[in-house]
């Protein structure tokens, strides 16, 4: 104990109110413990950095982070994926000053060195003069994230080796859904652009666990949508949607389908709307993956730490519905703050006006100006005021995650679920929620620098 730091000891506090199902309100805002989130989680894990259709030709880059880090994911000459730290390696700059585009090469705008895009430093400025000979490449290259791999087109990297190859780190569940979601049609899907960005005063966890499974908050906050009959009724959406708890702090959330509601939510919202369902091939599922993409399809979900998806239905003023796919990443830039990053996702058989309606049906519901995205963003923001507030702190402010604990509902996790993890059949109780924050603590726990007492 004589050697905790102050970190350690708000995550020994966040363990012993974990215990009673309370979680402490200043860790979704908090300079310390914010500083180890990304050292302690974000330089340690998987995260994802881009879909492999937003660099289709050698040569394609786009710059991402990862955690506060820049990085350019690059694709080179022979078709490999590099993710490689935006730093130069004479003083820091960063060599790549753009979003996205085409090069062999960086040069960093401060003094000239220059880099292929597979990261292999290749040339500085008046060489001769300036050092007699070529600085070793070996030495000198851009760093690079150690470890890069796909997932069904989506590239994530490890900053550490010390990470389970990606399919394990996605198995227990997490892949198996998430094939329901980009799996569906032979060919997959593609980006329909280039993400949304936008800063959000909220915390990147906040938003993460509000993806992860809080179905609770939709009558409310979002009861506007009923008020414009974007849908007839949104007070009982989480009796109708169920809970998928995973290995490794993947959740997801999937709604039923009932005779109320019909075909809406079948296939994640595909069954109520032409055009899709006969370009699905579900031969390929186990028995399980079928039901489930009939009866309780994930519609929203978190891929630990800051990956999270949405797939559903929405109303267009002219014609038919579509069904949009959102994948969002909360990037966290600072304690209580974050940018958020929307991709939209079209499958790759749609033809461009059926992709550029259900592109515009997902910024109806989700991107800046989105119905819901306003609602949320405005929510979370408060949630990070309560976490930095000197009397809240004084107080010892912790928030109450015992929902579902005396309620009359059976919300145990379903006996006969035959699926990976854990099913519920509501959504009351905040199970998913803890199923994130429990790997989020467990991260934090394994990753504390060595020589700190626990
Ligand atoms: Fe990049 Fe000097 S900082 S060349
Ligand atoms: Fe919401």
């Amino acid at each position: 104990e004589a050697f905790a730091t102050p970190v350690d000891a708000l995550l020994d506090r966040v363990e012993q109110s974990m215990r009673n199902d309370l979680v402490p309100a200043e860790i979704f805002n908090n300079e310390e413990l914010f500083r180890a989130e990304m050292e302690r989680v974000f330089t340690r894990v998987w995260v994802f950095v881009a879909h492999e259709s937003e660099i289709p030709g050698a040569g394609d880059f786009v710059q991402r982070r990862i955690g506060v880090d820049p990085v350019i994911v690059t694709r080179d000459g022979e078709g490999d994926i590099h993710v490689l730290s935006n730093y130069c390696r004479h003083r820091g700059s960063q060599v790549c000053q753009t979003d996205s585009g085409n090069s062999r090469f960086f040069t960093c705008p401060y003094h000239g060195w220059t880099y292929a895009n597979d990261g292999r430093l290749i040339g500085t400025p008046m060489m001769q003069r300036a050092y007699g000979e070529p600085l070793d490449p070996n030495l000198w290259s851009l760093k690079k994230a150690p470890k890069v791999q796909s997932y069904n087109g989506f590239v994530f990297a490890s900053l550490s080796d010390d990470v389970p190859p990606l399919e394990e780190w996605l198995s227990g569940g997490a892949s198996w859904m998430l094939d329901l979601i980009l799996n569906l049609a032979p060919g997959g899907m593609r980006v329909a652009g280039p993400p949304e960005r936008y800063i959000v005063h909220g915390d990147w966890k906040t938003a993460a666990e509000n993806f992860a499974g809080d179905v609770y908050h939709l009558p409310t906050l979002h009861f506007s949508i009923q008020e414009v009959e974007l849908i007839q009724s949104i007070q009982f959406t989480c009796d109708i949607s169920g809970t998928y708890e995973f290995a490794n702090g993947h959740t997801f959330i999937g709604h039923h389908w009932t005779e109320a509601i019909g075909p809406f939510f079948t296939y994640g919202g595909y069954g109520a709307v032409p055009g899709y369902v006969e370009n699905f091939d579900l031969s390929g599922y186990d028995e399980t993956q079928k039901w489930v993409a009939e009866h309780m399809p994930p519609t929203v979900g978190t891929i630990f730490p800051n990956l999270s998806f949405i797939r559903i239905f929405s109303p267009l003023p002219d014609g038919p519905p579509g069904v949009f796919t959102s994948f969002r990443q909360w990037q966290p830039i600072a304690p209580g703050k974050i940018e958020l990053w929307n991709w939209q996702f079209v499958w790759n058989f749609q033809d461009e006006e059926s992709a550029r309606r259900d592109y515009v049906g997902g910024q109806y519901c989700f991107g800046s100006a989105g119905l819901f995205e306003q609602d949320d963003t405005v929510a979370w923001e408060g949630v990070q005021r309560a976490a930095a507030s000197p009397w809240m702190r004084k107080e010892g402010l912790e928030f109450n995650y015992q929902q579902g604990q005396k309620s009359p509902l059976d919300l145990r996790p379903d006996p006969d679920w035959k699926g990976p993890g854990v099913h519920r059949k509501t959504t009351y109780g905040e199970y998913p929620q803890f199923n994130f924050l429990r790997q989020w603590l467990a991260t934090m726990r394994e990753n504390a620098p060595k020589g700190t007492s626990r």
